[in-house]
């Protein structure tokens, strides 16, 4: 008995200890499941979901002065022309080359420094199809306090066109996109004359961006406007007209009168060069707190054909697939790779234009044709003399090949044009950056590999594309 009594003795001994020693012990925490609260890992990712349509634009003119590579000299021209009173300025270049991005954000930037320009805000309009002077002045004159001359009289909905690639991505983006377009008629007979106009115009002072302005049709509409600019220039108004539009010289976007030409500034909105658009796209990815693989950059600078377009939509296409694979937790590097290239071209292709598209099936009916085609495409001279064209050729497919029958399909098709004799250059530049995309994308990769080196054997020339 008296051993079963320490026994038990000893056990409510121990188990007070053990209840002691439980108390005492602190209070495990469960282990993470993950290394980093994910709270942080989806900041980044919102961050870069909320900047990517403000950092990379293709479907837009640039939105913000800091994404505006390159075109620093072109602003300070223009504010050289703003320091002078009724001065006009016409903004010409190729289609695509980033005319409107420079015209807006310029013209917002330097009323914001120009004391002379203070407290102004520009006013932008793009002239539609059918557009006459009555509507474009019907929307432009009232935001200028001048209701006399002109009044709103009807409200149509026209189809939202604007430039070919702005309308062909638009559509894309949104089948259903109309745009308002203001309707004005004249309360005054006769018509409103310029003359008119600048009178109700002095006094005031303003910026006026008329945009596409290759697209007035209308001959008395362009009568009008070197008309208007001319009165304006003789009347030294505070008011400045900034012309823009596609055309090889401001001749032949607007034809102005001799005596103003002195007041006009003609600016030039060249392609970007392979380092700018570098910029665009390492500025980009900067902007979006995302590394890069330096070969990543080189290739789309390689498959943008100075085409500022082409750079924006391939690396909205790359950070898109990237935060698509890092959503579904395949990517946590935040680094764009240059194995991203391939499928962010595929999708470009897929989504180019579909006059891009058709016409490249025209020219890949022959092979000599698509050879020709890309080596103009790709060649460092544009536009390329003939003899240049049969070098590289030959040196692709070891014999002399007959290009000159070639050359006149592609020329009959509306494919290829003749600046020159015996010069050749794409008609639309857009199609030369669409026919490097979509070669170099169809053919295998070793062939392609060939193929390169081959044109860069070209007497010391520098490699192609
Ligand atoms: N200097 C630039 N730096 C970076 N991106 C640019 C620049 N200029 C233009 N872009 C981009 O290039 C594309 C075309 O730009 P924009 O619409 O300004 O060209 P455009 O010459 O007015 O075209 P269009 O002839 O069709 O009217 C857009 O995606 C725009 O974001
Ligand atoms: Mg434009």
């Amino acid at each position: 008995m008296g051993s079963v009594h320490l026994f038990l003795q000893a056990a409510r001994k121990r188990w007070a200890r053990l209840k002691w020693r439980f108390r005492r012990a602190p209070m495990l925490k469960p282990r993470l499941a993950l290394p980093e609260p994910p709270i942080k890992t989806t900041s980044v990712r919102d961050l870069i979901e909320r900047d990517l349509p403000l950092v990379f634009t293709p479907r837009s003119p640039v939105r913000e002065i800091r994404f505006l590579q390159g075109r620093d000299d072109l602003i300070e021209d223009i504010r050289g022309a703003l320091y002078h009173l009724g001065s006009a300025i016409v903004i010409y270049g190729e289609r695509g080359v980033g005319k409107t991005s420079l015209a807006r954000l310029a013209s917002e930037k330097l009323c914001k420094e120009m004391s002379s320009l203070q407290g102004i805000e520009p006013i932008y309009y793009s002239v539609s199809e059918g557009d006459t002077f009555l509507h474009i002045l019907g929307a432009i004159l009232p935001r200028l306090g001048v209701e006399k001359i002109v009044t709103k009289v009807q409200t149509t909905s026209t189809s939202g066109e604007k430039s070919r690639v702005n309308l062909y991505l638009a559509e894309l983006e949104d089948k259903t996109h109309t745009e308002t377009t203001m309707a004005a008629k004249p309360l005054v007979e006769p018509l409103p004359s310029p003359q008119v106009v600048v009178d109700h115009l002095k006094g005031k002072r303003a910026l006026i961006i008329l945009d596409d302005y290759e697209r007035i049709t209308d001959a008395e509409t362009r009568r009008f406007f070197p008309e208007l600019i001319k009165k304006i220039s003789d009347n030294q108004l505070a008011v400045t007209l900034i012309v823009v539009g596609i055309g090889d010289s401001t001749h032949d976007l607007i034809r102005v009168h001799p005596s103003v030409e002195r007041n006009l500034t003609a600016i030039h909105v060249p392609r970007l060069s392979n380092e700018q658009i570098r910029q665009i796209a390492v500025k980009g990815f900067a902007a979006l707190r995302l590394k890069y693989e330096p070969e990543a950059v080189e290739q789309i600078v390689r498959y943008s054909a100075n085409f500022p377009f082409y750079t924006h939509r391939l690396c909205e296409g790359i950070v898109r697939a990237y935060m698509e694979q890092a959503r579904n937790g395949q990517r946590h590097d935040w680094t764009i790779r240059a194995s991203d290239v391939p499928a962010a071209i595929r999708e470009a292709i897929r989504n180019s234009p579909p006059t891009l598209i058709e016409t490249y099936d025209l020219i890949k009916a022959t092979e000599r044709a698509l050879q020709v085609a890309y080596i103009i495409a790709a060649a460092p001279e544009e536009p390329i003399a003939r003899a240049r064209i049969q070098e590289y050729l030959t040196a692709w497919s070891g014999e002399d090949k007959e290009i000159d029958h070639t050359l006149k399909k592609l020329v009959d098709l509306g494919v290829l044009k003749r600046p020159d004799t015996g010069q050749y250059c794409f008609c639309d530049p857009l199609q030369r950056a669409y026919v490097i995309l979509r070669f170099r994308a169809d053919t295998p990769a070793e062939q392609l590999a060939r193929v390169d080196a081959a044109l860069a054997g070209v007497t010391g020339r520098p490699r192609p594309a």
